[in-house]
């Protein structure tokens, strides 16, 4: 019998794991025994990542956001531990610039690493899926890809493209076994949002603002991960889970 939570032996590519989300998803799906590849810019993080966790692991340096490197970086990903079953789409960035003084050089980068690097990288890695019949594409929503935030419109942009694109991805590709949701966390501490929690006020007004009365901690994402990768979720796909302590609840 298949057991509903279980990623043994699966090859999980985890971008954005030298830090934040990404990596807290990387450690824990080691830790649940996935053969675990991150993706991230900084060598120095992501090897401190790499000692600090349990299990198989490989790390990639590379800087996503340059478009033409993407098909490399999947055959380097392939690497390790052969092509990969699952891929965890959480490096991002949120330049917070006021709409007036968006600039070209800002949405640009936004748009590229926040939407299309988890476009392109799927479409790289989705040949292999459909090979085996199986597998996992997490992206990583947000509150604001249904809500505006102030300073947001670039990464709201990005946000909302992701919540869609991860819709159209199901379209695209589920009734090959491959299935396609989005996590879409409440707020968590990490350095994508410092400016928030470096503002004691702001950080409790936000934490008010749920339904539990707390903002997120890291480990409140495994069981929602660990459901998405697993056979569990065998027949959710094109869905948005959000993680935010009921946030959009009110
Ligand atoms: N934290 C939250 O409350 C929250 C809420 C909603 C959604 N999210 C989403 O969750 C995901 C993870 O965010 P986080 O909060 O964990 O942010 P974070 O701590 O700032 O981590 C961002 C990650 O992206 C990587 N990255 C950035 N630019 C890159 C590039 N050009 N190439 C390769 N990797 C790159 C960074 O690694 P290097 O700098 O080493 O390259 C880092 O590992 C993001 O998509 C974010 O939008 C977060």
């Amino acid at each position: 019998m298949t057991e509903l939570f279980d990623v043994t032996g699966k090859v999980a590519c985890v971008t954005g794991a030298s830090s934040g989300l990404g990596r807290s998803a990387a450690t824990f799906l080691a830790s649940k025994g996935a053969r675990v590849v991150g993706i991230a810019r900084r060598a120095e993080l992501l090897e401190a990542w790499r000692s600090e966790t349990t299990g198989d692991t490989a790390s990639l340096v590379a800087d996503l956001s340059d478009r033409s490197a993407i098909e490399s970086i999947a055959t380097e990903a392939s690497k390790p531990f052969g092509a990969p079953d699952i891929l965890i789409n959480a490096a991002g960035l949120n330049t917070r610039e006021p709409a007036d003084s968006v600039t070209a050089e800002g949405w640009d980068r936004t748009l590229t690493l926040n939407l299309s690097v988890p476009f392109f990288l799927a479409q790289a890695l989705v040949g292999a899926m459909k090979e085996k019949g199986w597998g996992r594409i997490i992206n990583f929503a947000s509150l604001q890809s249904r809500r505006a935030f102030p300073n947001g419109i670039s990464y709201g942009a990005s946000k909302g493209g992701v919540e869609q694109m991860t819709r159209a991805m199901a379209e695209a590709w589920s009734s090959h076994g491959i299935t396609s949701n989005a996590l879409a966390p409440g707020f968590f501490k990490t350095e994508l949002t410092g400016p928030v929690f470096d503002n004691p006020a702001l950080s409790r007004q936000i934490a008010k603002q749920t339904c539990i009365g707390r903002n997120g901690e890291a480990d409140d994402l495994n069981g929602p991960l660990l459901f998405l990768c697993s056979p569990a979720s065998d027949y959710v796909t094109g869905q948005i889970l959000f993680v935010d302590g009921g946030y959009t609840a009110k």
